[in-house]
């Protein structure tokens, strides 16, 4: 089991990967367009952390991460079906925390989460109050109707994985 973090790079073992991440989206956000999945996965400026068994992809999180405004907006997430409730979701954002914050030099990560979601963001540190400031995040991500905002704060210092 691993986790890596990559953007579409060319790479034929990382667009094989990320082929098969857009698949899971599309299967476990029925919601979201298709296309739209398909454009941020590949989209350059949006990054992929993802769980590898077996040199198949088990899960991952799709997010853009904001440098300038120190945060990112994660926009898809999601562990294929028969593996979810087994803490792959758990041990995945940890890495996008750790990622986010000593790659990315991130302190906030925001999404609109599903409904249905909001129980398993809330586990991983999420809250619906926003703290960070409004002119620091409003104009870069987009209003979306089908979720609640949501906002964690990275730790600055806690190992998030060993
Ligand atoms: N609602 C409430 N609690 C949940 C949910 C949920 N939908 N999913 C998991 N949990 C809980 C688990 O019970 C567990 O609690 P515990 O620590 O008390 O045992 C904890 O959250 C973590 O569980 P994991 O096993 O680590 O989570 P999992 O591997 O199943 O991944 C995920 C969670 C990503 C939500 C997965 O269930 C999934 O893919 N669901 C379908 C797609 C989805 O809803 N994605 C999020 C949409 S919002 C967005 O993408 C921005």
């Amino acid at each position: 089991l691993k986790f890596v973090c990559l953007a579409n790079d060319g790479v034929d073992e990382h667009m094989v990967w990320l082929i098969g991440l857009k698949n899971i989206f599309a299967r476990q956000l029925p919601n979201m367009p298709k296309e739209y999945i398909v454009r941020l996965v590949m989209d350059r400026s949006h990054k992929s952390v993802m769980v590898i068994r077996r040199n198949l992809v088990v899960g991952g999180i799709t997010y853009r991460p904001y440098i300038s405004q120190k945060f990112g907006e994660i926009a898809f997430c999601a562990i294929t079906a028969d593996e979810q409730v087994k803490g792959y979701g758990t041990r995945l954002m940890n890495h996008l925390k750790q990622h986010a914050r000593d790659v990315d030099g991130l302190t906030h990560f925001l999404t609109y989460a599903d409904n249905n979601a909001v129980g398993y963001f809330i586990k991983q540190g999420f809250t619906k109050e926003i703290h960070l400031e409004k002119d620091r995040w409003h104009g870069y991500i987009k209003d979306y109707d089908g979720g609640i905002l949501m906002e964690c704060k990275i730790d600055p210092k806690l190992p998030y994985t060993d």
